[in-house]
């Protein structure tokens, strides 16, 4: 608690001029964290909303512009269904309670992955949310629902081949801008910084396209542990790397 207050601000010895600008976070380790603490897994789940929206609040503190966290993948319909239905149940319910003080604090709320196949609810409690925030000028909170970086390649793959069957577009005339301009990120930056918490290092099919030239970063702890104090931790580790983008 005392190192939350103390990093209310930015932290001495982090460059502000040298911050990525958008971090990318794969929330891994809710379950495990539960079950150490002999709860159900879903407990992890409500716990990590928590550190999310502690996040949310030190990306405004801290002057970092844009998040995105992977809520949802395209293979997590395979977790039991009890399970399923309660983080869906979770993502609508938070949204409800969150939304009007995410708005107060100017934060622009986008949901990104195949959005169609949620339940009809949930989508048009996102509707709401993204509508409602569209011209907020504050963090751009991106939360991947439903989201696979190779189902995202595949619908632009098929968006694009249409485009060619019609006589509209030549095969020459893609690349990778326009590849870039048909995924559901289209008018975001790619992450600088992806942050994969509880010590794996996959990507596990988050941001496949986008992150060709991310930082990672693994962090130790689980999800609900990842406080302020880690997120410091990781941006001195991003501040020590020299990207060269294939360069010398
Ligand atoms: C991974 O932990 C976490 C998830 C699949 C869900 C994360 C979702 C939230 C924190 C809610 C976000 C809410 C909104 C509205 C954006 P895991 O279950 O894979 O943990 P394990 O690896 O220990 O099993």
């Amino acid at each position: 608690m005392t190192s939350q207050i103390l990093l209310r601000s930015l932290p001495t010895d982090l460059d502000p001029a040298r911050l990525p600008r958008h971090v990318a976070t794969i929330m891994d380790g809710n379950g495990r964290w539960a079950r150490r603490r002999h709860m159900p897994r879903v407990y992890g789940h409500q716990k990590g909303v928590d550190t999310l929206k502690d996040l949310l609040r030190c990306c405004k503190d801290w002057g970092i512009a844009a998040l995105t966290v992977y809520a949802f993948s395209t293979e997590n319909w395979g977790r039991p269904q009890d399970e399923v239905d309660f983080l869906m149940a979770l993502f609508e319910k938070v949204l409800d309670r969150e939304l009007a003080e995410m708005a107060e604090e100017q934060v622009r709320i986008r949901f990104v992955g195949a959005l169609h196949h949620l339940p009809k609810s949930l989508q048009g409690t996102i509707h709401e949310a993204m509508t409602l925030t569209a011209n907020n000028t504050g963090v751009q909170f991106t939360v991947a629902t439903n989201y696979g970086g190779r189902e995202e390649i595949v619908q632009a793959c098929r968006k694009l081949a249409q485009e060619v069957k019609a006589g509209r577009l030549q095969p020459e005339e893609i690349d990778e801008a326009l590849i870039n301009k048909h995924l559901y990120t289209s008018e975001m930056h790619d992450p600088d910084l992806l942050i994969r918490t509880s010590g794996e290092s996959r990507l596990s099919n988050f941001l496949l396209w986008q992150s060709a030239y991310t930082e990672i970063y693994v962090a130790d702890v689980m999800w609900p542990d990842f406080d302020r104090s880690a997120f410091h931790a990781a941006l001195l580790s991003y501040q020590n790397r020299q990207r060269r983008y294939g360069k010398a």
